[in-house]
């Protein structure tokens, strides 16, 4: 059976063999898919005893999206922009590395969310790991303009920056996010820590379609904020099972239905 896993730490919660599982039982596929923790410092030594051992590819999530993708010995496109991957596949022999957390956004706003992005005004909140992963993608989907909110303001300058030949990106500190966006998405890692997100008044508005990129318990509290204020929001369950899709379809070949299996995963919550 092929072998497929996802490195992290933590990683008991994560979600992805479920998912990778329903999507193989949905296509009549046999796979194996597995959690691996691992202890800060090893990602390395224990992606290559993986793929030694026959291991046909791997998922990785936090905190090692950039060793993974310094261990690749090919990298797509997307994830060499990202600096960073959450995808890795043993192919002709060596390692390729690639990123398909910011398709997964896209494909859950687009498609799961009805969400337009054409033309949308897009305020990004976040700079680190997260944000630079979806960046391309949003800007790829040609919003009017996408803006890059952060606390500390030279990260999101820096970030802005290198995305600057890919269409209209500025960034912001937070105090000065505007008020006029569309799509708000939440990347920084506040939900995921429980700890509290300081916006400006205005920012959170009815003409608002608030997205975070965290789910379950920990999105709740932006979300329900953002609610408050009129705005229509979703988690990143979609995203999370979105970017799994693409990873699976990378895999094998074939792409699974998303639609049954977040149905499903929404309603076990
Ligand atoms: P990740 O890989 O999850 O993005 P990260 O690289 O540590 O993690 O980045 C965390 C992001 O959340 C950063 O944009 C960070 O802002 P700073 O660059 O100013 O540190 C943001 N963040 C974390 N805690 C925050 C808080 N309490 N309020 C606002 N932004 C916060």
């Amino acid at each position: 059976m092929d072998r497929y896993l996802v490195f992290g730490n933590p990683i008991a919660h994560s979600l992805s063999p479920e998912i990778h599982a329903r999507f193989a039982a949905s296509l009549g596929e046999r796979i194996s898919y597995e959690r691996m923790l691992v202890p800060a410092g090893q990602f390395a030594a224990h992606a290559k005893r993986f793929f030694d051992g026959g291991g046909r590819g791997a998922n990785v999530t936090l905190p090692f999206k950039v060793e993974a993708f310094e261990l690749a010995s090919r990298a797509s496109e997307r994830a060499r922009l990202a600096g960073a991957a959450n995808f890795l596949a043993a192919r002709d022999g060596v390692i390729e590395a690639d990123n398909t957390d910011g398709a997964g956004l896209v494909a859950d706003l687009a498609r799961n969310q009805g969400c337009m992005l054409q033309g949308a005004r897009i305020l990004l909140l976040g700079a680190g790991g997260a944000a630079r992963g979806v960046v391309g993608p949003l800007l790829a989907q040609k919003p009017e303009w996408l803006v890059i909110a952060n606390r500390t303001h030279a990260r999101a300058a820096e970030l802005a920056g290198a995305f600057a030949s890919h269409g209209s990106v500025r960034a912001c500190g937070l105090d000065d996010a505007p008020g006029d966006a569309t799509v708000l998405v939440n990347a920084t890692s506040t939900s995921i820590r429980g700890e509290a997100l300081e916006l400006r008044e205005g920012v959170l508005h009815s003409d608002l379609f608030a997205y975070d990129m965290a789910y379950g318990a920990g999105a709740k509290a932006f979300l329900t904020r953002a609610k408050a204020a009129g705005a229509r929001t979703a988690d990143g369950l979609g995203m999370l099972v979105e970017q799994a899709a693409e990873s699976y379809f990378l895999w094998r070949g074939r792409r699974p239905e998303t639609g049954p299996v977040l149905a499903q995963l929404r309603a076990l919550a």
